[in-house]
């Protein structure tokens, strides 16, 4: 029997905080009337001082595994894909790992800009599908408002924080995950960048005085290289599945400008009702937003059983991907019940006790040295 990726859990996490296009318009010269019509963004959420893409990630990879009702200890893979990552290293993913006390995983950060949730997807099927994974955490994560020159208007308009989470785990049949394409054109590199911080640019106070730590972006290119690529990718992704534009039930782009999205939504000949559209709500949030995306269209009850959805993305690098989903989940599901719940709760709570007694271990063991490990002291 053929071995395919279903996407069994699926969560999301939101800053509280929102920032409306009246409220930035009192920091920059721009109005919500020009950010309506050029993107199709109303407000987008705001991490606080104690949110990071961490905390924002291991939110939503709870939330995931609650639907999954999949413990974190069996979980094989963790995959956070992000173009803001907590650090330069360690990944974000080992920190979400240590705090959902996913002792089996391997963990690792991906770097393909807004398609880092489309690449990791696929990354994360042919896992599975190669047998070398049975259950597999997929994360769009990202705090954008920390790399966002807020003086800059042409850019702190675009975008917001926030997190999504799937889990993807083996099932025997034909569903799930059925095809991805990915793409890259690094000749575009320079179009949508943060020029210092890594190590062709090291940090230092010249490049943080002219701002080049900041996001880079030449936006009417980027215009231009999206609105090729989205529909290509999404009919290459829906051929590769054996599929027609016809079968699809709904379209999750990546949600960065209305205009973009309407553009490939024209010329795949997708009606309205047929793309899933919440940028008005948060602005583009990279790699975050087509998981989100996924959740709010779960949500609101617009997959069913048998569904074909395509998710597509494009991003700095330059980078595209598109991926076609078979749902298999009834939705709305049932909610989690209370004691799953309650029993989720204390295992994060273990978590974060064996975490830290790790960490005391690790200091006594460089205190004391190898004997007292061995037990000769
Ligand atoms: N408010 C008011 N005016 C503004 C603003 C603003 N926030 N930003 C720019 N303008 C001005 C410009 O200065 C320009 O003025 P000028 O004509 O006097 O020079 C004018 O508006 C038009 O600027 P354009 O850049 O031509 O505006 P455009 O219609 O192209 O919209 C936008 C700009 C929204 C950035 C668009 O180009 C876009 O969405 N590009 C794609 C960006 C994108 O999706 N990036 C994310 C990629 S994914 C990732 O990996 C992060």
């Amino acid at each position: 029997m053929k071995v395919c990726a279903q996407i069994t859990g699926w969560g999301k996490c939101l800053p509280q905080r929102i920032l409306t296009n009246d409220d930035l318009a009192k920091r920059v010269d721009t109005s919500d009337e020009w950010i309506r019509t050029r993107t199709g963004i109303a407000a987008r959420r705001i991490a606080d001082a104690r949110e990071s893409t961490a905390t924002l990630a291991i939110r939503a990879a709870r939330n995931a595994l609650n639907v999954a009702g999949l413990s974190p200890q069996k979980l094989d893979l963790i995959i956070v894909a992000t173009a803001t990552p907590e650090y330069i290293f360690p990944p974000t993913a080992c920190l979400v790992q240590d705090a959902l006390g996913a002792s089996r995983a391997g963990a690792f950060d991906l770097s393909a800009g807004c398609s880092g949730f489309v690449y990791a997807l696929s990354l994360a099927a042919h896992c599975i599908e190669s047998g070398a994974c049975h259950n597999v955490l997929v994360i769009g994560a990202e705090t954008l408002s920390r790399i966002v020159n807020w003086e800059d208007r042409s850019t702190c308009v675009l975008f917001g924080d926030g997190a999504g989470a799937v889990v993807l785990q083996a099932a025997e049949g034909d569903g799930g995950v059925l095809s991805s394409v990915l793409g890259a054109d690094g000749s575009g590199a320079d179009l949508l960048i943060i020029p210092a911080g890594g190590s062709r640019r090291p940090p230092s106070p010249a490049t943080v005085a002219n701002g080049e730590h900041y996001i880079h972006m030449d936006g009417r290119e980027v215009y231009r290289f999206a609105t090729r690529v989205m529909a290509r990718a999404s009919r290459e992704a829906v051929q590769a599945a054996g599929l027609t534009m016809e079968q699809v039930a709904l379209l999750i782009p990546h949600q960065a400008n209305i205009r973009i999205i309407d553009s490939a939504a024209h010329e795949l000949s997708l009606p309205k009702d047929r793309v899933y559209v919440n940028l008005q709500r948060y602005g583009n949030t990279s790699a975050a937003s087509i998981p989100i995306a996924l959740c709010e269209a779960i949500e609101e009850g617009r997959l069913q059983p048998g569904d074909h959805v395509v998710l597509v993305g494009f991003g700095a690098g330059l980078t595209w991907g598109a991926a076609v989903v078979r749902w298999g989940r009834p939705t709305p599901i049932r909610p989690v019940p209370l004691w799953r719940r309650t029993a989720s709760w204390l295992g994060y709570r273990l978590a974060s006790v064996r975490s830290l007694g790790m960490r005391l271990l690790r200091k006594l063991d460089a205190l004391l040295g190898a004997p007292w490990r061995n037990g000769k002291r």
